[in-house]
């Protein structure tokens, strides 16, 4: 059996309604001052916000509390240098990320700049891994989507620099991770779809990865299974709150597989696309996947056929055949994205193929000379 090292090291509280019995626990950790980085918007719509408030003044018996909810979907460096500023002025020594996978990279990245002299650019874009200084980081995910809470990167866009791309490091991994489906109940059809596929995402470029190992294998085909199955339920009913914590719980397995082996090229193309149209992660990834799989069936033709089966489809013989298939599922979901759908016109896509960077090399596809350039092209065409 092939030879691997797998490391787990935040604390996982998984359930229904389980968040403030959670933090409750962890009251030892809610020293000092408090920082909780989010995006407003429908979490204070809902009263999400304001009841995470009130829950951590009740627990620490104080009101040391920032609320920085200036977020947006692409979680921008300017918001992020604005959030650490405010960090360092009033010492914040802990921060907790309450959102989607944007709140939370985001938090990471505060966390990361708060307690250090050199600008938060410095890891953004000089690649310089996060240092144990980093301030304890508590994510509370409010979408199940994009495994962050369990990852070791913090994914964040710069306007000025048209680049979205990110800071790397075990020292970002959140010491705890409240994962309650229930903050789920209330996510929109598009953005549940949309991040539900990241889900899927994840689990099959892990699954294909040259880094991929028994482990983080089993994990893939357990999280290709549940949303398969759980986000077609989804669809036909948005309220069927088991669905909701199956696909928390498909989210959450497999930010371990992040955080240990990685994702493939279309997550390394995603941000490139991200950078430009300012579109949703998700989105990004749907119109890239069909062209994806049907370039990657030529070099793992028996992992692309088990991710088939997993979704519940036979076996397919051929390359064309597995892009169509992938478009029978996305459709049955109402999520087949054109390139085109986001802005993107045949005359950007050089630029847009320089742009692409991070490790390549995990996806055996990369091999192919001008592959990015062809993917990018067939999105367009499909
Ligand atoms: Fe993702």
């Amino acid at each position: 059996m092939k030879e691997f090292t797998f490391e787990l090291s935040t604390k996982i509280y998984f359930g229904t309604n389980i968040w403030k019995e959670a933090l409750q626990k962890e009251k030892a950790r809610l020293i000092g001052n408090i920082m909780i980085i989010t995006t407003g918007r429908s979490l204070v719509k809902h009263g999400y916000q304001q009841l995470i408030q009130q829950a951590i003044v009740e627990i620490i018996g104080n009101n040391k509390i920032y609320i920085y909810d200036k977020i947006s979907q692409n979680p921008k460096l300017e918001e992020v240098k604005q959030a650490i500023e405010i960090g360092k002025e009033r010492s914040i020594d802990c921060v907790i990320g309450f959102g989607g996978g944007s709140a939370i990279d985001a938090a990471k990245a505060v966390a990361v700049g708060i307690p250090v002299e050199e600008p938060i650019e410095t890891y953004l874009l000089e690649g310089k891994e996060p240092r144990k200084e980093t301030l304890p980081i508590i994510a509370i995910p409010t979408t199940a989507g994009t495994g962050t809470e369990l990852s070791k990167g913090a994914i964040i866009s710069s306007t000025y620099h048209r680049i979205k791309t990110g800071i790397r490091g075990k020292n970002i991994l959140p010491k705890i991770a409240i994962v309650d489906d229930m903050f789920t109940w209330t996510v929109p059809e598009k953005i549940t779809m949309e991040t539900g596929f990241d889900v899927l995402a994840h689990a099959i470029e892990s699954y294909v990865a040259v880094k991929a190992n028994p482990f983080s294998e089993m994990i893939s085909e357990k999280a290709i299974q549940i949303v398969g199955h759980n986000l077609s339920l989804l669809k036909q009913d948005l309220d069927n709150h088991e669905a909701r914590s199956q696909m928390c719980y498909a989210s959450m397995i497999v930010g371990m597989n992040l955080a240990n082996v990685g994702t493939c090229l279309p997550h390394r193309m995603q941000y490139s696309i991200g950078a430009y149209t300012d579109t949703s992660h998700g989105a990004g990834l749907l119109a890239l996947y069909p062209a994806w799989i049907k370039y990657e069936y030529e070099v793992n033709q028996e992992k692309i056929n088990q991710i088939l089966n997993g979704l519940g489809y036979s076996k397919v013989k051929s390359a064309e055949e597995a892009e169509n298939m992938f478009k029978v599922f996305l459709n049955k979901l109402d999520i087949l994205y054109l390139l085109s759908d986001l802005g993107i016109q045949e005359q950007m896509l050089d630029e847009l193929s320089g742009q692409v960077t991070g490790n390549l090399s995990n996806d055996k596809l990369s091999e192919e000379s001008d592959i990015i350039k062809k993917i990018f092209k067939k999105a367009m065409e499909n």
